[in-house]
């Protein structure tokens, strides 16, 4: 698997801030900052060669949207999807919750296309919209799948906050084939990983794992406070939240963590490439 250009990363993080400004300081479900997030990054799957959709659903009286971007080929009965909510909160731009999924997993997109991957299974990628409400953008497209083609979905892999400014390493430990390709990515590098605890549920692979497909992802700490010891593994500040921005203004540009941002989405290019392969 590649090497992703963290700087491509930061770059789609910038344009995603720049959104939020131009649009009231947000890019929540129902606001122009949303629909302005769509915008961006479709236009960059599309130029990628990426078959793309748009999936609109409705909440609280405004229209919700999922984008989903299919790479040519593979076995369309053994689907790897990755998936990232592009939603924020109305409280701020949501850079790191979740411009950094959003952005980490388009960049790998774009190296899945500029690799020419020719995978035996297929991929396809998701941004959903209105997680913060719920989850209701992945839930409306799972409840979309009849039982056949959830049987086809070979993994679901979710990407919710991963450029937390004070990181922790966490793999989701719901399945074990899934969360070995990350851990074994870690180990590799010797960085400490611990399984994912904060966010059971609480994110868009619950509605997938629900209808019983395999789940997998990362997340680097949102509003738990890291330990003394989890400190002595990641560096970092103990007694500090992982991301004491968490649903607030300050969820900026300037709250990612580059390091973390780099090896989450190095780990998510190569546990796409092993899966599809
Ligand atoms: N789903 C939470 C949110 O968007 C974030 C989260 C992800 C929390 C994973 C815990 C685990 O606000
Ligand atoms: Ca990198
Ligand atoms: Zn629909
Ligand atoms: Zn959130
Ligand atoms: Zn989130």
């Amino acid at each position: 698997a590649p090497d992703i250009d963290v700087a491509a990363v930061k770059a789609d993080l910038t344009r995603l801030q720049s959104i939020a400004d131009e649009n009231g300081g947000n890019r929540a479900h129902g606001q122009p900052g949303y629909q302005a997030s769509i915008d961006y990054i479709k236009a960059k799957l599309d130029a990628a060669g990426f078959t793309t959709s748009v999936q609109e659903f409705e909440r609280g009286g405004a229209t919700g949207y999922n984008l989903i971007a299919d790479w040519p080929g593979g076995s369309a009965d053994q689907v790897v999807m990755a998936g990232s909510h592009l939603d924020s909160v109305e409280a701020g731009p949501g850079i790191n919750d979740n411009g950094s999924g959003s952005a980490s997993i388009l960049e790998v997109a774009l190296a899945v296309a500029d690799s020419d991957l020719k995978p035996t299974k297929h991929l396809r990628f998701a941004w959903w919209g209105d997680e913060e409400d719920g989850m209701v953008g992945s839930s409306h497209y799972v409840d979309g799948l009849d039982d056949d083609e959830v049987s086809k979905i070979d993994s679901y892999l979710n990407f919710d906050m991963v450029g937390s400014p004070n990181p922790g390493y966490f793999v989701y430990d719901d399945d074990p084939r899934l969360e070995k390709v990350f851990t074994d990515w870690f180990a590799a590098k010797d960085i400490a990983t611990e399984p994912e605890t904060e966010g059971d549920g609480r994110s868009d692979h619950a509605p997938f794992k629900d209808r019983g497909v395999p789940v997998g992802g990362l997340f680097s700490g949102a509003d738990y406070i890291k330990t003394e010891e989890q400190a002595g593994n990641w560096g970092g500040t103990a007694g500090q939240a992982f991301d004491a921005c968490y649903h607030r203004s300050c969820d900026t540009v300037e709250n990612i963590d580059d390091t973390a941002l780099d090896r989450n989405t190095d780990a998510i290019a190569y546990a796409l490439w092993q899966l599809s392969s």
